[in-house]
C-alpha cells in the first residue's frame, strides 16, 4: 500500500496562534514605523484571522489627531492592500483609536487609563495591555517610568511593554536602562525588539541547525574556517537623518541585527525549545564574542561613508548632501569587522561582519565556508579547487544554498563547484510575513522567546565597547573610509580579508 502523499500547500503550513483579547497602545503612532510597519502588520493578523475581535489598537502621540484622522492616515499608507480586502479593513478599522498623549505630561496618563478603561467596555479587550514604545530612543526611560507610576504595568499578566532599539547607546546606559524598566515591571513583561528576530529565514537558521543531524557535527572550528554575516541596503538615510546622525550603522545595524545573527549562527543546542534555553544560550555566545583586536580596534574594523553615486538620469547624493545631515558629518553608514568568539566551539574561526546603506544590492545572508579538503587529488576547472560553502540566504531571495565540488563531464577527472538549492518560494508558493508580524502577535501572546533578554542586550554592547570608546575619544584612529554609492564599500574593508587571504562573497 503506498502511502499518501501530503501537499502541505494544502493542508496549511501554517501552525497559528489567535492573540488573546486586548489592547495594543502605540505611542509615537504619528511617527513613520506605525503606518509603515506596525499597522500593516496588524492588518495582516487581522486578514490570517489571528487577530480576536475583542481587539484594539489605541494610538498614541502628541499631535491632536482624532480617532477619524487617525483611521484615515493609517488608510491612506495601506491604499493598495485596502483596495484588495476593502470588506476586511472596514472591519479592522472599527478597532482603530486615537488619543493624544504627551507621556511626560501626567494628567495626559489620567486621561490615557480613562480611555483604555472605554475601549475595554466597548471591545471587550479585558484590561489585556501591550505598551508599544515607538518613541525616540531618549523617552524610552520617562515613558517606562510614566506608564508604571500611572499603575499601567501592575499586573504582569495583563500588561506588557514592547522598546524598540536601540536599546541604550552603549554599555552602562543600556545596563541603566534595563535597571529602570526592571523597577518597572518584571522581565516578563519586558520585549526588546529587533524585527531581524522576526524574519522566517533568521529563525530558520534554528530549524536548519537544529532539526536536521547533518549539521550539527559540522558546526564547528573543525569543519568551518570562517563565517560571513552580511546586511547591505541600497537605500540611503532618507528622511532618518535626525535619528540616524546619533547612531550611524555600529548603533543603528551591528550591535542588534547583525549581532543577533551572529548570536544564532554560532550559539550552542538549546536543552529545549522554550524561551529561556534559547536566550540562555544567545547570551552566552555573545559573552564570549569579542572583536578580533581589542587593543588595536583599527585593525580589525572599518568604518565608511557614502558619496555621490548613480547615473546621470538618477543620481545619489553623498551622505553629508542628504538633508539633515550635518555637511562635515564623521557618522559611519558602512561598517565592516573581524571578531572571534572564545569557545570550544568556535575558537580562532573569524567572523567577519559588515553592513552599509547605498550598497550595489539589498542582501542578508550568513555565509559558512568550510575548511579545504586535505588533499587535492583532482584538477580544478577554475584552477583551485573551491572551499564548501553554506549560504543561508535571510532576504531577499530568501532560502539556502550549498556549494560543492563535482565531477565536470568528459574524459578527464576535473572538478568544478555546483550550487544544491533551497528557496522558500518555491518549496511554499507564499511569501514570507514581514518580521514584525511574527513579533507583534508574540509580543501580544507574550512569547518572550524572539526577544532579546537584558544580559544579552548588554552583552551586545559590551562587545563593540573597545570602538565606541575609540570614536568617542580617539575617532582619527577609526577614520571614515568614503566609498561610492552602489558599491560594496570602501576598499579598506577589502584589505581587511586581504589580510587573510579572503574576499567577501559578492551575491
Ligand atoms: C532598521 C534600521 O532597524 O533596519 C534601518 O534602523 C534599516 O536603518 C532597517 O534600514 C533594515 O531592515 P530590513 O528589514 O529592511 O533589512
Amino acid at each position: 500500500m503506498s502511502m499518501p502523499v501530503i501537499n502541505p500547500l494544502r493542508v496549511g503550513l501554517r501552525q497559528e496562534r489567535v492573540v488573546a483579547p486586548q489592547c495594543l497602545v502605540i505611542f509615537g503612532a504619528s511617527g513613520d514605523l506605525t503606518h509603515r510597519k506596525l499597522v500593516p502588520a496588524l492588518f495582516q493578523l487581522f486578514k490570517q484571522r489571528r487577530l480576536p475581535s475583542e481587539f484594539a489598537l489605541l494610538g498614541c502621540a502628541r499631535r491632536a489627531w482624532t480617532d477619524q484622522y487617525f483611521r484615515e492616515k493609517m488608510a491612506n499608507a495601506l491604499e493598495e492592500d485596502i483596495r484588495e480586502n476593502p470588506e476586511a479593513w472596514s472591519q479592522f478599522s472599527k478597532g482603530l483609536f486615537y488619543e493624544p498623549v504627551d507621556l511626560e505630561r501626567p494628567s495626559d496618563l489620567i486621561r490615557l487609563g480613562e480611555r483604555l478603561e472605554e475601549i475595554d467596555r466597548i471591545r471587550a479587550t479585558h484590561n489585556n495591555r501591550t505598551f508599544y514604545l515607538s518613541v525616540a530612543p531618549k523617552f524610552y526611560s520617562n515613558g517606562c517610568r510614566a506608564l508604571a507610576e500611572a499603575g499601567l504595568l501592575k499586573d504582569p499578566k495583563r500588561s506588557r511593554i514592547v522598546i524598540e532599539k536601540p536599546f541604550g547607546r552603549d554599555f552602562s546606559s543600556a545596563q541603566s536602562l534595563n535597571r529602570l524598566v526592571q523597577s518597572c515591571g518584571q522581565e516578563r513583561q519586558i520585549f526588546r525588539i529587533d524585527h531581524y528576530l522576526g524574519k522566517e529565514t533568521v529563525q530558520n537558521i534554528l530549524v536548519l541547525r537544529f532539526a536536521n543531524s547533518i549539521f550539527e557535527p559540522i558546526w564547528n572550528r573543525n569543519y568551518i574556517s570562517n563565517v560571513q554575516i552580511t546586511a547591505a541596503e541600497t537605500v540611503g538615510v532618507e528622511e532618518r537623518a535626525g535619528y540616524y546622525e546619533s547612531s550611524g550603522a555600529l548603533r543603528d545595524m551591528v550591535q542588534n541585527h547583525l549581532t543577533q545573527m551572529l548570536a544564532i549562527t554560532a550559539m550552542e543546542p538549546p536543552g529545549h525549545f522554550d524561551p529561556e534555553a534559547i536566550r540562555n544560550e544567545k547570551a552566552k555566545v555573545l559573552q564570549a564574542a569579542r572583536i578580533a583586536n581589542e587593543i588595536e580596534p583599527w585593525k580589525c574594523c572599518v568604518r565608511g561613508q557614502y558619496e555621490k553615486g548613480g547615473s546621470k538620469e538618477s543620481p545619489l547624493l553623498a551622505y553629508r548632501e542628504e538633508s539633515g545631515v550635518n555637511p562635515n558629518s564623521t557618522t559611519e553608514t558602512y561598517v565592516a569587522m573581524k571578531l572571534f568568539i572564545d569557545n570550544w566551539r568556535w575558537q580562532g574561526v573569524p567572523f567577519y561582519i559588515r553592513t552599509g546603506k547605498r550598497l550595489a544590492k539589498r542582501v542578508s545572508e550568513v555565509v559558512l565556508t568550510f575548511r579545504e579538503a586535505p588533499v587535492h587529488l583532482f584538477d580544478a576547472a577554475g584552477g583551485s579547487p573551491t572551499s564548501n560553502q553554506l549560504v543561508l540566504r535571510i532576504q531577499p531571495d530568501e532560502g539556502a544554498e550549498f556549494r560543492f565540488e563535482v565531477k565536470s563531464p568528459g574524459s578527464g577527472m576535473r572538478s568544478r563547484p555546483v550550487e544544491m538549492e533551497f528557496s522558500y518560494d518555491q518549496s511554499f508558493g507564499e511569501p514570507s510575513d514581514e518580521g514584525y508580524v511574527r513579533l507583534l502577535a508574540d509580543a501580544m501572546l507574550g512569547d518572550p522567546t524572539l526577544f532579546t533578554r537584558s544580559d544579552e542586550v548588554e552583552a551586545a554592547w559590551r562587545l563593540y565597547t573597545p570602538l565606541l570608546e575609540l570614536i568617542e575619544d580617539s575617532p582619527w584612529q577609526l577614520p571614515i573610509h568614503p566609498y561610492e554609492s552602489r558599491t560594496w564599500g570602501p576598499a579598506s574593508s577589502d584589505a581587511l580579508l586581504a589580510k587573510d587571504d579572503l574576499l567577501w562573497r559578492r551575491p
